[in-house]
């Protein structure tokens, strides 16, 4: 299998000049299979075009895939009844996006049958929706791919206890400002709220740009995790870095190249599964 860090290396190369990691490179399908970067871009923008929530969708479902196992796109294989799948363990929190890494994968194996690996696909297909072009990373790449929550939602529950039960004495996350937490009381009306999603970047939701970083300067990010990144001196300062679209941009580049290559299969190990959502048989 061969992921696909291609990515970022759109941007990259312009940006450093140069693409390079073993089998991981753009255009790695170039004569195995000439039409696949367009068959997932053609697919991949249709239905953004009708589904603005869909780049957030395919962005968290790459970062999830590449974090608990290496990018082996084994969080799209379903659970059977004698093995429970990586999607259906905790943490997946209401990940999505299945349904359209299946449809480009079936179009995929009608023009190239057993080529193009369902990891590449969620690479290519998370690259083409943002239209951007521990583990090895460091602390300023986990600063920087934080930025993803530049766009999609978050669900109350996931952060309601900021609003009204933050020690345990019905008391608010001082951390959070003032303002910001009053809107937010205003959609999530209680702990019990386990339905209602907020935008993550109020005012620029559906926008890839860095004003998660400006909004997380003025406390206003919405979950713990985000708000963390001002408590550390090293990762404040780098937050204080981002603030500039250009200059984000760049950094995420970088670090979703390096964040794609962990841990992928390359040359004869692993599959190219037909179905991404089931082992070969
Ligand atoms: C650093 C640790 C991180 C934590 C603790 C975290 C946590 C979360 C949480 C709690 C949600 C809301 C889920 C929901 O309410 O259903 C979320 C959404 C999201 N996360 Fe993260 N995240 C992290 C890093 C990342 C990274 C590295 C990326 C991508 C590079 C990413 C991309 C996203 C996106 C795009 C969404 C929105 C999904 C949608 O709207 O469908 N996150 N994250
Ligand atoms: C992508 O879509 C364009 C325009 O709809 C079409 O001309 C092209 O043949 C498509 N390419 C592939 C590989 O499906
Ligand atoms: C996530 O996990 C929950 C609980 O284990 C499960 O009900 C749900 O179907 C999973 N979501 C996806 C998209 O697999
Ligand atoms: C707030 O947290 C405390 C301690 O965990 C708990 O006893 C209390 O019931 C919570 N309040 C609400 C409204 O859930």
């Amino acid at each position: 299998m061969k992921t696909a860090f291609i990515f970022a290396c759109v941007v990259a190369l312009a940006v450093v000049g140069g693409c390079q990691g073993g089998d991981l490179r753009r255009s790695f399908y170039s004569t195995s299979c000439p039409s696949a970067e367009a068959i997932v871009k053609n697919i991949t923008q249709k239905l953004v075009a009708s589904n603005p929530g869909l780049p957030a969708d395919l962005l968290r479902l790459h970062f999830h895939d590449c974090f608990v196992r290496g990018c082996d796109a084994s969080v799209l294989i379903r659970s059977t009844a004698n093995s429970k799948a990586e999607k259906d363990a905790p943490p997946n929190l209401s990940l999505e996006g299945f349904e359209v890494i299946d449809e480009i994968k079936t179009e995929l194996e009608k023009k190239c049958a057993g080529t193009v690996s369902c990891a590449d696909t969620l690479a290519l297909a998370a690259r083409d929706a943002v239209s951007f072009q521990r583990k090895g990373l460091t602390v300023h790449d986990l600063v920087v791919l934080s930025g993803a929550h530049t766009i999609g939602d978050g669900h109350c529950n996931l952060f309601s206890n900021r609003l009204y039960n933050f020690t345990g004495k019905g008391d608010q996350d001082p951390s959070l400002d003032s303002t910001y937490a009053a809107f937010l009381k205003t959609k999530c009306r209680s702990l019990s709220d386990t339905t209602t999603k907020v935008d993550m970047d109020p005012g620029s939701a559906n926008n890839f740009d860095a004003s998660y970083f400006v909004n997380l300067k003025h406390k206003k990010g919405l979950f713990q995790s985000d708000a963390a990144l001002l408590t550390d001196r090293t990762s404040n300062k780098i937050v204080g870095e981002l603030q500039k679209s250009a200059d984000f941009f760049k950094e995420f580049a970088q670090s979703m190249k390096r964040m794609g290559a962990i841990g992928v299969l390359t040359g004869y190990s692993g599959e190219i599964r037909k179905k991404c959502g089931v082992i070969n048989s």
